[in-house]
């Protein structure tokens, strides 16, 4: 009835909830979050990351199911529908290109992921001190055979979801494992509370100290904020464009937000827990989980077993999130290249795996690519920081002015409230304010902060 003919979407306001969570929950709560916020200092850095969450993300989530639900289209196509000024192609242009460098990086530590799972299988964790943790790590990443055939299989096995469709893939996975990660991280939790390192944990995460923000560590707070909730790229429209027009966009969006949230703090509470237990750094990087981990798990009864839980929930994770951000230009070939979604899926993977595996390989400082650096960053790094960083927000700060400015409020407040079904008006005026005037303005700023351009000026005026 309400759905285009032909097309899919998802059968309930549940299965929008449990998918949209699915793409927001992945390695940016299990590898990134920790690892970022250990190297910015912890508490006052995660202070700046509840309000991007908040004045940014939130105002940005709920335009892209705007966008995504109005026009039930994918990225292009819905802005096509929306207004004939091409120049607002741009975000379309942003999402493909945004979807495709995440993706690059993002299935190269999918497979770090999948093949930890085959390791401890294996037996090799079974007596693990912080030495051979870190060794371990390094050799999952150094190449050159390995750490591809893992990211290949990453590849294959989201394809296969993607192949089966939003209902039939999509759907149905985010619907039976959501559940079972979420039991998953407390299980892990309850063990990490018993460990000595706890206290310092909480601290950590919770005690802010205003001397350790700068520009850029604000910048990566803001980039945090987007990479989490998958927004500035199209993620969010694409899915938004398969909710039923029954669903609560608003309440699916706070609903998803602070859930992530609690996802991300409950993993981070275990692994600085292990982190101040077995006295290694906070600011370890990347490898932090993968050498943080199994630490904490292979000195407990069950260690093992526990480790095995921890990173088939991690495995969940990042194979449900890296669905999402292909779905964005699966959705784009079939709908406005006129491919089917088999031949979509297969394009797909042979442009991942075709540029990624030398995000792959660059992730080795020893390696050959690992040499080759531009702004002192790895292959690796540079698409992490070009999608997260500029992309995203720049993505961010488009999609808030286009609903912002282009979209007559009426429009918006018709579709928000489901047609006046739902008695949401003063929430949709205080959304619009923000959308308005606080989203793009502090988007806008945190980009000149991390300039340095703000320090400078503050300097002047002294
Ligand atoms: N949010 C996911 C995570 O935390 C990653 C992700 C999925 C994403 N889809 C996205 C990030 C779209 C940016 C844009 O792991």
């Amino acid at each position: 009835m309400e759905h285009k003919k032909g097309r899919e979407g998802f059968s309930s306001g549940i299965a929008a909830f449990l998918a949209t969570l699915g793409s927001a929950v992945g390695l940016g709560n299990i590898w990134k979050f920790p690892y970022v916020v250990g190297e910015n200092g912890g508490a006052a850095f995660l202070l700046v990351y509840f309000i991007c969450i908040i004045f940014i993300g939130l105002p940005v989530m709920i335009s892209e199911f705007y966008i995504g639900r109005k026009t039930k289209k994918n990225v292009m196509g819905a802005l096509e529908i929306l207004t004939p000024k091409r120049k607002w192609k741009t975000i379309g242009i942003i999402s493909i290109l945004a979807s495709y460098f995440i993706v690059f990086f993002y299935s190269s530590v999918g497979g770090w992921v999948y093949s930890y799972v085959f390791k401890i299988i294996k037996g090799d964790f079974y007596e693990v001190t912080s030495q051979s943790a870190q060794d371990e790590f390094v050799r999952t990443i150094i190449g050159p055979i390995p750490p591809i055939v893992w990211q290949v299989i990453v590849v294959a096995v989201v394809s296969l979801i993607l192949a089966l469709g939003v209902k039939n893939g999509i759907e149905r996975i985010t619907k039976t494992l959501m559940p079972i990660l979420f039991i998953l991280i407390l299980i892990c939790d309850i063990k990490a509370v018993t460990l000595p390192g706890i206290g310092d944990s909480f601290k950590f995460l919770f005690k802010v100290d205003f001397s350790m923000l700068s520009g850029s560590v604000i910048l990566m707070a803001m980039g945090l904020a987007f990479f989490k909730l998958s927004l500035g790229m199209g993620c969010m429209m694409t899915y938004g464009s398969y909710f039923t027009k029954k669903d609560n966009m608003m309440g699916t969006a706070a609903k998803v937000a602070i859930s992530d949230t609690i996802v991300s703090l409950l993993v981070g509470i275990a692994v600085f827990s292990a982190v101040f237990s077995f006295e290694m750094k906070p600011s370890s990087g990347p490898g932090l989980l993968f050498m943080t981990v199994p630490m904490v798990f292979s000195k407990l009864p069950f260690g093992t077993l526990l480790l095995l839980a921890f990173f088939i929930l991690a495995s969940i994770a990042a194979t449900t999130a890296m669905t999402s951000m292909c779905e964005v230009v699966i959705a784009y070939y079939s709908e406005q290249k006129g491919m089917s979604r088999t031949k979509a899926v297969l394009l797909n993977a042979v442009i991942i795996l075709g540029i990624g595996i030398f995000a792959t390989l660059s992730a080795d400082a020893g390696s050959l690519l690992g040499k080759f650096t531009i702004f002192h960053m790895r292959l690796f790094g540079l698409f992490d920081f070009l999608s997260s960083n500029i992309l995203l927000p720049l993505g961010g700060i488009l999609i808030a002015l286009f609903v912002g400015y282009v979209i007559p409020k009426e429009d918006i407040k018709k579709e928000l409230s489901n047609e006046g079904k739902l008695k949401l008006d003063k929430l949709i005026d205080a959304y619009y304010v923000i959308l308005r005037y606080v989203t793009p303005v502090l988007v806008f700023v945190v980009f000149l902060s991390s300039l340095g351009l703000i320090e400078k000026l503050i300097k002047l005026f002294h």
